[in-house]
């Protein structure tokens, strides 16, 4: 690829020309108001109706955001046929549950991350779904972040030849998740966090066979005594031809430039970058370093690429980018670290499909 054809890189958001189907949110804590419901305001999405059991989650939000409806129960928001799309964005312990009462209330679904608590519930899903003619998607909104959107478009352009390596150093401090729930999820940095960046080092090692998986959690030295949740990791990758991942997080970090930094070497260049912040993301390759222009960030745009995508899917009948289905392999190396970190970081053999 030339860099001057970097310019045509479609990173943002795309929805579809002749499809604005009403969309229904399931569950609106604070993600959906930080997020969601922003992004959506953005893109110009057409939010039907929302339902959460806590009152107060849903307050206000008709005032900001012109929702129509508060719906005052679950089968209220399946039963509305102005609802075709519901983006349900509960914790996963009641989400898989929603998800089947939904598919068969005829809806297609956005799903946060992560999509559940073990591989059997996300693949009975996704048959259902399959078997309904009805597409699940995940709410993987990092896959949509500007820099790691554009490098994902490198990759499959062939811009840096074969992926080698990729490694991610993630410099932030959790100091912000004391007294949350995310305190308490166990695996917090595993499970709950780095699922993005499973998800998205699935993402650039499409078509490579991982062998094995190693991870460690840890508490830092310095972390409060009363977080509950390891905020040290790392977990390597391995595929059997040589290629490797590396994730590091560094959760206790005090710098002026915090944020989750990224390389992805390949046979013929480099693209680094930074998210959360989205601070840069550029090509090194033979024709030299260029720095890519960007607008938009993981926050909110980012929740507006997998909705947009899920839609355009439906418009034109295939399988999204995030589908669940794809979003399988993601999780399947999220667990297998998770199982590593148990056993003092022994390699898990990756378990195929
Ligand atoms: N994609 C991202 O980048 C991102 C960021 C933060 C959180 N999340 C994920 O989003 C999910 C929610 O996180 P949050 O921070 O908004 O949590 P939260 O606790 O603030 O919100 C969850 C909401 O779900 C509601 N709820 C519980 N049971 C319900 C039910 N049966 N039906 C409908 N609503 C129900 C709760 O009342 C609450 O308002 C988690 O899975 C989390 O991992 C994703």
């Amino acid at each position: 690829m030339m860099n001057t054809s970097i310019a045509q890189l479609r990173y943002q958001p795309t929805f579809p020309a002749n499809y604005h189907p009403g969309i229904g949110i399931i569950g609106c804590g604070s993600i959906v108001r930080q997020a969601h419901l922003p992004a959506y305001q953005k893109y110009g999405v057409h939010v039907v109706g929302v339902y959460d059991p806590l009152a107060a989650a849903t307050e206000g939000l008709q005032a900001q955001y012109g929702i129509q409806k508060v719906y005052s129960s679950l089968d209220d928001l399946l039963g509305d046929p102005a609802v075709e799309v519901v983006d349900i964005a509960t914790f996963p312990d009641v989400r898989i549950e929603i998800m089947r009462l939904a598919l068969t209330a005829g809806k297609h679904i956005l799903a946060q991350k992560p999509l559940a608590l073990d591989l059997d519930q996300a693949r009975e899903v996704i048959s259902e779904a399959d078997r309904l003619g009805l597409k699940v998607a995940v709410n993987q909104n990092g896959r949509w972040a500007p820099p790691w959107r554009i490098a994902t478009l490198l990759v499959q352009a062939g811009a840096i030849g074969e992926v080698i390596s990729i490694t991610h150093l993630m410099d932030v401090n959790f100091e912000r998740i004391n007294g949350t729930r995310f305190d308490t999820v166990p695996h917090f940095l595993l499970y709950d966090y780095c699922i993005h960046w499973f998800d998205i080092t699935h993402c650039w090692l499409d078509g490579k066979h991982i062998q094995s998986i190693r991870a460690r959690e840890y508490r830092l030295p310095g972390q409060p005594a009363e977080s509950q949740a390891d905020w040290g990791m790392w977990s390597e990758i391995q595929c059997q031809d040589g290629t490797s991942a590396m994730l590091r997080c560094v959760g206790g970090s005090h710098s002026q430039q915090n944020g989750h930094y990224f390389w992805i070497h390949g046979t013929r260049g480099t693209v680094r970058g930074c998210v959360l912040p989205e601070r840069f993301v550029e090509l090194d390759n033979q024709d030299g370093i260029t720095s890519i222009p960007f607008e938009g960030q993981w926050f909110p745009d980012g929740f507006a690429g997998t909705l947009g995508e899920l839609l355009c899917a439906v418009e034109e009948d295939r399988e999204p980018f995030n589908s669940a289905r794809h979003n399988l392999q993601s999780l399947n190396i999220c667990f297998s670290a998770c199982q590593s970190a148990e056993q003092q970081g022994q390699p898990v053999l990756f378990p195929g499909f």
